[in-house]
């Protein structure tokens, strides 16, 4: 969907634009991952009933999909131990999709035990990348990603293929956009992967690659449920998102807060902030169905679970339109203005 929306020419004649600086109404899908993405970096282990309440404000926030957690191995990642019992604890509201990353086909069969509405698979589009995170061969995740596809066939579960490093690899720097692509018709065609998301995991990706990466997807599938999923570790990530839009995506993973990243590395970060993306695209003319007051307030909580501050600008420095108080001596400064002005 590229949203062609037609506006009011500055002659009055109503012309299509495809900008995506106009809004126009057009419907984008923000996809909660900060539960997941942003609670496996915190060395805090945040109660389980806290983030069942976190994942519950998420869902009376408005997101339209909610990557509740990960079912890894526990010794990777000891903060989603609890995986099991967060998603069987959650409130679950109609129409929000409740997904969960798994890295094997033990974590799908968690994953669908627990009834998770969509597996979120993972492999990387660099080699260095796959056999550091996922400890496979490319070759051998794919052959992974297949036997998770055929022990959820038939479950109703659907399935998501996230390819990290897509825009650009810390180990081996650039990717080749045409081998994303091969993965990408591997995923979709092989696989039978309902969506994609093409994942800038280390904050690589600038705006006019993004948008030819996301052309050349969006010429090819059209109709696949596409994501793209950006961290703002080079303060890019807002401008990624535009980029994104205008070559026709409409669907993005944020962390609230904008959690993420490791805080001891130097240099790591979150992934692009739920609320200040939506904030953003609500002044621009988008529906995003985000209620940025109960956004807001979940994102408050999370200094005080993780024990240190969010990078989140909206929880810090409020909505544009948020207004504050006058100077206390306003009034006599104006009686001086006035007199010098005399
Ligand atoms: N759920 C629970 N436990 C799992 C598991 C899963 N999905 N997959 C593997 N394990 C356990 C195994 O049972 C084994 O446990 P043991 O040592 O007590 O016997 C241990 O993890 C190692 O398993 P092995 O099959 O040898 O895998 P590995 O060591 O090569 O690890 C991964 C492979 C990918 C499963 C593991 O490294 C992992 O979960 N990493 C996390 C990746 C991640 O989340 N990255 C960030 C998001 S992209
Ligand atoms: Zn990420």
């Amino acid at each position: 969907m590229t949203g062609r929306h037609s506006v009011i020419a500055p002659s009055g004649s109503v012309s299509p634009v495809a900008s995506a600086w106009h809004g126009g109404g057009r419907r984008v899908f923000l996809q909660d991952v900060g539960t997941r993405d942003g609670l496996q970096a915190e060395s805090a282990f945040v109660p389980t009933a806290d983030k069942v309440a976190l994942v519950d404000a998420l869902s009376e926030a408005g997101l339209a999909k909610i990557e509740v957690t990960s079912f890894v191995s526990p010794q990777a990642i000891p903060a989603l131990r609890d995986a099991e019992q967060v998603l069987r604890e959650i409130r679950r509201v109609p129409g929000v999709v409740y997904s969960a990353l798994v890295p094997n086909v033990r974590g799908a069969e968690r994953a669908i035990d627990s009834r998770a509405d969509e597996l979120n698979l993972v492999m990387s589009a660099s080699e260095s990348h796959n056999l550091s995170n996922l400890r496979m061969t490319q070759a051998q995740s794919f052959t992974s990603l297949m036997q998770v596809g055929a022990a959820a066939h038939g479950t109703g579960v659907a399935l998501n293929v996230s390819l990290s490093c897509a825009f650009g690899c810390p180990m081996e720097g650039e990717v080749d956009p045409q081998a994303v692509l091969q993965w990408c018709e591997r995923f979709i065609g092989e696989l039978g992967a309902r969506g994609v998301t093409l994942c800038d995991t280390t904050g690589m990706a600038y705006p006019t690659q993004v948008l030819a990466l996301v052309r050349a997807f969006r010429a090819r599938w059209p109709a696949t449920e596409l994501t793209l999923h950006f961290h703002n570790t080079r303060g890019m990530g807002l401008a990624n998102v535009l980029a994104a839009i205008e070559a026709g995506a409409d669907r993005f993973d944020a962390s609230f807060g904008g959690l993420g990243g490791c805080p001891y590395a130097p240099g790591a970060s979150g992934n692009v902030c739920t609320e200040d993306i939506a904030h953003a695209l609500d002044l621009m003319g988008y529906t995003t169905g985000v209620d940025l007051v109960r956004l807001v307030a979940a994102a408050g909580r999370l200094p005080a679970l993780i024990g240190h501050d969010i990078p989140s600008q909206i929880v810090k420095a409020g909505r544009r339109l948020d207004l504050h108080p006058r100077p206390a001596d306003f009034e006599a400064i104006r009686q001086r203005a006035l007199a010098r002005a005399g």
